[in-house]
């Protein structure tokens, strides 16, 4: 047993099991894969390679450098090939980084003139799934149910003789706040057809500056209706009635809540809704001042549910262990706390039941592995 909780370092928050709970698809692209398409996109005359090269290679960027960066991203992620490899490596990279149960989420396009729906989008997202080889990837539903718990809490699973890791993933299918209504629906509505294939909510993002709350709340209540989980972007820019009417629709988490006032906290306090909370993210494009401003303190301090996640880690130039890291360091928790933090993600996955008591199962193990003595952070 670690007496004092032990002093976490970088080796520790890698080694550590994690729970990534807000991964946007595209965002979380590699740095080699954006400028080799990128370059392919020029070759095909689709992009002017100068143009772009900047916004790709800046570290840090303002919100609005971010989302042009991102209409870069669609431009040269929006086909099928490209959707296909960019899952299967995000997915190896989440499993590399020891994470052992990700919801990814993305938002599904449409492209007419290479016979794109969102459908198709979706169905190349699977394909990129099914052709990881590396990883053993658990995405269906009844994966959970029908494992074993004896099989666990080995996350190395031996296939063919050669160990290797085992990743639990989930889908959530993303609105646009730049898109329509219809499409909003049409989208939570491909996300209900797609429950069978691993697909557990709805996400609303997009750039906070366009939209309106209200076109998308049709959408969203169809989607909750039908049973399927629902997150918010919430509070990344000042909009004091939108935070409101987010937390009125009572969603059941919300990302970011940078811009949060005491009456939102005691609004989220009372509905128990967990923050996922994006360090880096929030930092890199200025909602909020430095780590050591923001308010994961706050909500840690006051036992308020929050997970620590990448937002997009390729964007970002991070990973699921460094943003540990970047919490433990700030904030000056132990191993044994943000082990209990890392742990209690489990309370806020969307996928069901038995594949919460399967993750509870490798969280014991390694526990006993690393040497923790637990039960002294936010719960
Ligand atoms: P995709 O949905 O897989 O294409 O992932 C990239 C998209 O996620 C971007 O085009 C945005 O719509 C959305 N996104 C990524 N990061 C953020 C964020 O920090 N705030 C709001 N939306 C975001
Ligand atoms: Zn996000």
């Amino acid at each position: 047993m670690v007496e004092d909780g032990g002093r976490v370092d970088m080796e520790w928050c890698i080694a550590q099991p994690k729970i990534e709970l807000h991964a946007h698809l595209n965002g979380s692209i590699r740095d080699s894969t954006l400028l080799e398409l990128a370059k392919d996109s020029r070759e095909k005359g689709a992009l002017a390679f100068s143009d772009v090269e900047h916004v790709i290679k800046k570290c840090t960027r303002s919100v609005m450098e971010c989302f042009k960066l991102f209409d870069v991203i669609r431009t040269i992620t929006t086909d099928h090939a490209a959707l296909s490899r960019i899952t299967k490596e995000v997915i190896e990279d989440f499993a590399a980084d020891n994470v052992v149960y990700l919801e990814l989420r993305t938002t599904p396009k449409k492209n007419e003139q290479i016979g794109m729906t969102k459908c198709s989008y979706m169905e190349a997202v699977l394909d990129g799934m099914r052709a990881i080889e590396t990883v053993e990837v658990s995405f269906l539903p009844s994966c959970g149910s029908k494992e074993k718990l004896e099989q666990f809490p080995n996350t190395n699973v031996a296939i063919n003789g050669e160990k290797r890791r085992k990743l639990y993933v989930r889908l959530l299918l993303s609105i646009d706040r730049c898109e329509s209504a219809a499409s909003a629906m049409e989208t939570v509505q491909l996300a209900y057809k797609m429950r069978h294939l691993g697909v557990v909510g709805v996400d609303l993002s997009g750039n906070p500056l366009v939209g309106e709350w209200l076109t998308f709340l049709p959408a969203l209540k169809w989607a909750k209706e039908y049973g399927l989980a629902i997150t918010l972007h919430c509070g990344e820019v000042y909009n004091p009635n939108e935070i409101k009417a987010m937390l009125e629709f009572c969603p059941q988490r919300v990302g970011h809540a940078c811009w949060f006032e005491q009456e939102d906290w005691t609004k989220l306090k009372s509905l128990n809704i967990p923050v996922e909370v994006c360090l880096s993210s929030n930092v890199q494009t200025c909602r909020v001042s430095s780590i050591r401003d923001h308010h994961f303190d706050y909500l840690y301090r006051n036992n308020l549910p929050l997970v620590l996640c990448t937002d997009d880690s390729g964007v970002f130039s991070t990973n699921l262990s460094r943003e540990y890291y970047l919490a433990a360091s700030t904030f000056g928790l132990n191993k044994a706390q943000m082990f209990e933090l890392s742990r209690n993600a489990i309370k806020h996955v969307f996928a069901d039941e038995s594949v919460k008591i399967l993750l509870n199962s490798i969280f014991d193990s390694a526990q006993r592995e690393l040497a923790i003595a637990v039960g002294s952070g936010n719960s």
